[in-house]
């Protein structure tokens, strides 16, 4: 009985027919796994998966790398249109390019994670990067999207929207261990004032975003809550297969009624 309740217990991981054009969001706060999640849902389902995180650390890379204040926005998006921040394709997961070239290794370091919120506070590089994502959308109509404001702002029409959530503690706990895994020091108090600090700014920037576009200033995302019509997956106490289970069993069911 035990082998019966596990397989029930499993999503269908088939990928889904190649002819149907799927955009899946997850947006939630910082440190739920969105990342891992967002790319193991579009593994099992055979899409592909676009970290917007990236976009916005390459961002923050590039500010610091070239030595730039953040008192120049203007120059600011001048100088990341200028580097073509685009993903190659090819590598697994994406890789993300300025200037053609790869900068995944630099843009998980500590200043760029320390400045990131600062430079996605800055309206005119949001409105840049959603333009992309939403050309992304239209280039990989099959995909998974991750980040802030994914199926608030930027596909607010998408096939199936998630908000992940947990507490703030186990969020910071995972963060630490991700850390340590990775050869790196982590005080795990100190991980979750800068991720309590990391949420109030990326919510108020997106909740200065939707105002700058005329949107409600009550709206979800403005207050870094779900918006109607967002599937919660709370992920506290979840390991990542039960999340990930969770996610692609509602995609099934939402997308082919299974
Ligand atoms: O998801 P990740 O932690 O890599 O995101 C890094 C930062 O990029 C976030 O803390 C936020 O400041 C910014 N971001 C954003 N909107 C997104 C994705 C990320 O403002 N869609």
């Amino acid at each position: 009985m035990r082998g019966a309740t596990t397989i029930q217990r499993h999503a269908r991981t088939e990928p889904l027919p190649p002819d149907l054009p799927v955009i899946i969001t997850i947006d939630g706060p910082a440190g739920t796994g969105k990342s891992t999640v967002a790319r193991r849902v579009a593994a099992a389902l055979g899409l592909d998966f676009l970290d917007t995180g990236a976009m916005y650390r390459a961002a923050a890379a590039i500010v610091i790398d070239h030595g730039m204040g953040e008192d120049d926005p203007e120059a600011i998006v001048e100088k990341v249109a200028h580097a073509d921040l685009h993903f190659d394709w090819s590598a697994d997961p994406p890789a993300m390019l300025a200037w053609d070239k790869p900068v995944d290794d630099r843009i998980r370091d500590a200043d760029v994670t320390g400045l990131v919120s600062r430079i996605a506070a800055i309206g005119a590089l949001r409105q840049h990067m959603v333009r992309k994502q939403r050309l992304i959308g239209h280039q990989h109509p099959r995909l998974v999207t991750e980040g802030r404001d994914q199926g608030s702002v930027v596909f607010p029409d998408a096939e199936v929207r998630f908000f992940l959530d947990a507490d703030p503690e186990e969020r910071a706990r995972r963060r630490a261990e991700q850390l340590r895994a990775a050869g790196r020091d982590a005080d795990e108090a100190v991980i979750l004032t800068e991720i309590l600090e990391r949420d109030r700014r990326d919510f108020a920037n997106v909740a200065q975003f939707i105002r700058d576009m005329g949107g409600p200033a009550d709206s979800g995302a403005a207050s870094g809550k779900p918006e109607p019509g967002m599937i919660v997956i709370d992920t506290s106490g979840l390991t990542l297969d039960e999340v990930v289970d969770a996610l692609v069993r509602e995609v099934r069911a939402r997308v082919l009624h299974d």
